[in-house]
């Protein structure tokens, strides 16, 4: 049987990605054991724990909605489900610090490794307790103090995570803060991959992003694809200390802009990282996320021509254009940009695979 989807792996040879991938409903499901669910998920950065001890979070709110919690434990962190292994009611409805986890709908306790501990009302019960009732465990890590986790973890992001450190080695993580402030949340009626490969290009910049083409060499834009990832360099004319990359020290890098495939973004910038997470909600709603990070003192900046929440009201623009065109009957594919747009060829590409995929769970 010939695969549903097929990007050529030569971009001069490719069409983009079937519209259908867009408006058909059952993909838009069959993406959540596929791709989302095999992926790693942003969920918070380590000062989360600074207040309290058990973090509960739906996995993909709205999409995949698992519920699950992350406990520190003796300055461990992990992860585990969040539903109560007698009949499901949810264990921790909001961030706390207690030494035992009690589910107030019959009294059953778990310890902070996730075992189970007790429960009223079952004496006499035969083979009772075992593993099974122990909350399920889920896969789990934490880099440069931000935590990641993964329902079926099987899409690898540590090449990306290893070109962030080779090109930022002496980037100030540890002296990031959440900048609620400056952290944003929208709604935008349009498909999350739109959104992505919106992203993924920096063809547009020049005729959606005026004030952003002033501030960036658009001549020296540069893309690099990385498995699962792309890497996206703009440059500028100041030189920026904190964003020198020690292989090439002349560059003067204005930002760097990761993409980790499904829907990851961290953009590093000289006041810090703006970390953007894109979760599906339906064929043409997407929720995306801001995260502010900012070094010490550091700001985000609010003004001028080229601020982030400028530059973002600008794509969402032509992402929402994006939406009502890929909908018409006179639609289907177009071609790429060889020069422009080989990382939205690397997206669908993966995309393309996975969705060919069978399932493994
Ligand atoms: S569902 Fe949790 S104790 Fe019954
Ligand atoms: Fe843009």
């Amino acid at each position: 049987m010939s695969p549903k989807f097929s990007i050529h792996p030569n971009i001069a040879q490719a069409e983009t990605l079937s519209s259908e991938f867009y408006e058909n409903p059952e993909i838009f499901i069959d993406c959540k054991e596929k791709i989302f669910a095999a992926s790693w998920q942003f969920i918070t950065h380590l000062s989360t724990f600074n207040d309290h001890t058990i973090f509960p979070f739906s996995f993909l709110k709205g999409y995949i909605d698992e519920p699950l919690l992350l406990i520190k434990n003796e300055d461990v962190i992990n992860c585990y489900s969040n539903v109560c292994t007698h009949r499901a009611h949810l264990v921790a409805s909001r961030p706390c610090s207690i030494n035992t986890l009690r589910c107030l709908y019959h009294g059953r306790n778990y310890n902070l490794d996730g075992t189970f501990k007790s429960m009223p009302g079952f004496e006499g019960l035969q083979d009772f307790p075992t593993k099974k009732d122990n909350l399920k465990s889920i896969p789990i890590f934490t880099w440069n103090n931000f935590v990641f986790a993964s329902l079926n973890a099987s899409i690898d992001m540590t090449s990306v995570l290893n070109d962030i450190e080779q090109r930022l080695p002496s980037f100030p993580f540890d002296d990031l803060t959440h900048d609620e402030d400056s952290s944003k949340s929208w709604e935008i009626n349009a498909h999350w991959a739109l959104y992505c490969e919106n992203y993924l290009e920096g063809f547009h910049v020049p005729f959606v992003h005026k004030g952003l083409a002033k501030d960036i060499d658009v001549n020296t834009y540069e893309t690099k694809l990385l498995e699962n990832g792309v890497l996206q360099i703009a440059e500028c004319e100041e030189p920026l200390e904190i964003l020198k990359d020690p292989r090439s020290p002349s560059r003067n890098i204005y930002g760097l802009y990761y993409w980790i495939f499904p829907n990851i973004m961290l953009n590093f910038y000289s006041w810090g990282l703006s970390a953007n997470i894109v979760e599906p909600i339906s064929t043409q709603k997407t929720r995306v996320r801001f995260l502010s990070f900012v070094i010490n003192e550091m700001a985000q900046p609010q003004e001028g021509d080229a601020t982030l929440e400028r530059v973002e009201l600008e794509d969402q623009s032509v992402v929402k254009s994006v939406q009502k065109g890929i909908k018409s009957r006179y639609y289907k594919r177009g071609r790429y940009s060889p020069l422009h747009e080989k990382g939205v060829h690397h997206f669908h590409g993966l995309l393309a695979d996975a969705l060919n995929s069978s399932v493994c769970s």
